[in-house]
C-alpha cells in the first residue's frame, strides 16, 4: 500500500474568458505566449488561450530562478501552461491580471526560427500567405468568434421559427444563378458536374414538401471579380417558404437580420472592441427596415447626381454599382431593402410584378455604411408556362430543368426565399474592409494557399 501524499490540490484549469469567476484564486491556463516585455527584474508576458488574452506580472523575486529565466528567453507563440493568481485590475483590457507563480513549457519555438508574425505592421499578402498563423492574433480570433455566433444565430432563427433544414447537393448538373460563374469538373460517364452556386432550386423542392425550409452550406462562384466583397467559395444560408409572397419575404429578412445583430451585441461586446467596431452603428439595427423600390432608388440617385453628391449618373434599367449602393445605404441607419428591380437584369426564376411585369418581385438588402448587398431573394415564378418560357428565353437546357418545372406541374403555390452570404454579413457586422478576414481560409481569384 502506498502512503497518501499530502501535496496541495492542483489549481483549477481555467480559460481566460472565464477568469471573472476565479478572482483571487490560483488557476492554471493552457495557452501560448503572445507577447512579452521586460523591465529589469519584472516580466510582463501576455498569454492567449483562444478565448482571450491576459497580461501576467512576474517579479524576479516572486518565482524560481528557473521560471524567470525560462520565461524571459521564451519565443513568442511557444505553448505553455501558466499557473498564477487572478487579480482584478481596472486598467487591464480584460479587467484582470495574472500574478504568475509557475509555468510549464509544452513546446518551445526555436529562436532560430521565430514566429513570423510580429506585432509590427505586415502587408496583406504576407499575412494571407501566413493565414494559418495570422489566425492566432487577437483581432482575427475575435472575428472568427463573431462569425461562429452569426452562423449559430442565423440557424437558430430558422430552427426556432418552424423551418426544417434541408441540405441541397453541392455537386450539380447545371447552373442556378448564371452559367459563366461555374466551377466545372468531370463526373464519370455523365459528363460534367458543377459546384453549386446556390441551393435555391433544390430547396424550392423541399419547401413544397415541408413548407418552411432552409439550407446552409458552402457555395462556389468562379467569378473573375477581384473586389473586397467577392470570394470564390463562401457560405450561404437560404430560407425558402411555400405560400410566401414578396411582402412576407421582406418581413422575414428584416427579422432575421435583427435577430443576428441582437445576438452578436449580446455575446460579443469584448470581441467587437478588439476588432475596433463602433457598436452604436449596430444598436440601431432593429426591424422594420426601410423599403425602397428600384424606381425610387433610381430617383434618389438622379437627385444626388444633380446635387453633385455622386460622380457617375445611374442609367435607368441598369443594376446599381458599388458607389450607387453606398450612396443609397448612407441615407439610412439600418439595412435598406430595395425591391422590384427590372426583370431583365435579374434571374430567370423571379416572379414578375403583376402591377408592372417589366419588374421582378425581388429584393436586395443593402447593409449600411457602404457594405453593399448582403441578401438577394425573390418570389419565384409559380406558373408552369411562364417558367418554361423563361428557361427558353435564357437559353437554358430544358431537359436539365425538367424536375424544376415539375414543381409547377404538381400543386404549384406562390413561394419565396432569399440567400444571405455569411462573409458579407460578417464583414458588415465586424466593420471589416475586406471579406478575406471573415472566413478562416479565404478562396479568392488569386489565392488558394494555404
Ligand atoms: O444574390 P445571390 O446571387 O442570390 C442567390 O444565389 C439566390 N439564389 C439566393 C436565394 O434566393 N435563395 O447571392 C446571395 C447572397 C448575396 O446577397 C451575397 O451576400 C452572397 O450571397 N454572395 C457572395 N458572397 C461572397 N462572395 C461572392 N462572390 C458572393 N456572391 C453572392
Ligand atoms: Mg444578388
Amino acid at each position: 500500500m502506498t502512503e497518501p501524499t499530502s501535496t496541495a490540490p492542483e489549481p483549477t484549469v481555467a480559460t481566460i474568458a472565464s477568469l471573472s469567476q476565479h478572482e483571487g484564486q490560483t488557476v492554471t491556463l493552457r495557452g501560448w505566449l503572445y507577447n512579452i516585455r521586460s523591465s529589469g527584474k519584472l516580466l510582463f508576458p501576455t498569454f492567449r488561450d483562444g478565448t482571450g488574452t491576459i497580461q501576467g506580472i512576474v517579479p524576479k523575486a516572486a518565482v524560481s530562478e528557473e521560471v524567470f529565466e525560462t520565461l524571459k528567453n521564451l519565443q513568442l507563440e511557444s505553448s505553455l501552461t501558466v499557473t498564477g493568481k487572478v487579480r482584478a485590475d481596472s486598467r487591464a483590457p480584460s479587467g484582470y491580471e495574472l500574478d504568475v507563480e509557475n509555468i510549464h513549457v509544452i513546446s518551445a519555438v526555436s529562436p532560430n526560427e521565430p514566429f513570423p508574425i510580429t506585432l509590427k505592421e505586415h502587408g496583406v499578402d504576407f499575412l494571407m500567405e501566413h493565414r494559418h498563423l495570422w489566425l492566432r492574433t487577437p483581432r482575427q480570433s475575435a472575428i472568427l468568434r463573431v462569425r461562429a455566433t452569426i452562423m449559430r444565430a442565423a440557424s437558430e432563427y430558422f430552427d426556432t421559427n418552424g423551418f426544417i433544414r434541408t441540405d441541397p447537393p453541392i455537386l450539380t448538373p447545371n447552373a442556378c444563378e448564371g452559367t459563366s460563374e461555374l466551377f466545372e469538373m468531370d463526373y464519370f460517364d455523365d459528363g460534367k458536374a458543377y459546384l453549386t452556386q446556390s441551393g435555391q432550386l433544390y430547396i424550392e423542392a423541399t419547401a413544397l414538401a415541408l413548407g418552411k425550409v432552409y439550407s446552409f452550406g458552402p457555395t462556389f462562384r468562379a467569378e473573375k471579380s477581384k473586389t473586397r466583397r467577392h470570394l470564390t467559395e463562401f457560405w450561404m444560408i437560404e430560407p425558402e417558404v411555400a405560400h410566401l409572397e414578396l411582402d412576407g419575404l421582406l418581413e422575414l429578412a428584416e427579422n432575421f437580420i435583427s435577430h443576428i445583430v441582437m445576438r452578436v451585441l449580446e455575446q460579443h461586446r469584448a470581441d467587437l472592441k478588439v476588432i475596433g467596431r463602433d457598436v452604436s452603428k449596430l444598436e440601431t439595427i432593429k426591424a422594420p427596415f426601410p423599403r425602397v423600390s428600384y424606381d425610387e432608388a433610381h430617383a434618389m440617385l438622379e437627385d444626388a447626381f444633380a446635387k453633385g453628391l455622386i460622380e457617375n449618373r445611374h442609367k435607368e434599367g441598369d443594376d446599381f454599382g458599388s458607389p450607387d449602393e453606398t450612396y443609397i445605404s448612407s441615407q439610412f441607419d439600418r439595412p435598406v431593402m430595395i425591391h422590384r428591380y427590372p426583370a431583365a437584369i435579374k434571374a430567370f426564376y423571379m416572379q414578375p410584378d403583376p402591377a408592372d411585369p417589366t419588374k421582378a418581385l425581388c429584393v436586395d438588402v443593402l447593409a449600411p455604411e457602404g457594405y453593399g448587398e448582403i441578401i438577394g431573394g425573390s418570389q419565384r415564378v409559380d406558373s408552369y408556362d411562364l417558367l418554361k418560357q423563361r428557361i427558353d428565353d435564357h437559353n437554358l437546357p430544358l431537359a436539365a430543368f425538367q424536375w424544376y418545372l415539375d414543381l409547377r406541374k404538381y400543386g404549384s403555390v406562390p413561394h419565396a426565399g432569399f440567400g444571405m452570404g455569411i462573409e458579407r454579413a460578417v464583414a458588415w457586422i465586424c466593420g471589416l474592409d475586406h471579406v478575406r478576414e471573415t472566413i478562416p481560409f479565404a478562396r479568392t481569384l488569386n489565392r488558394i494557399y494555404p
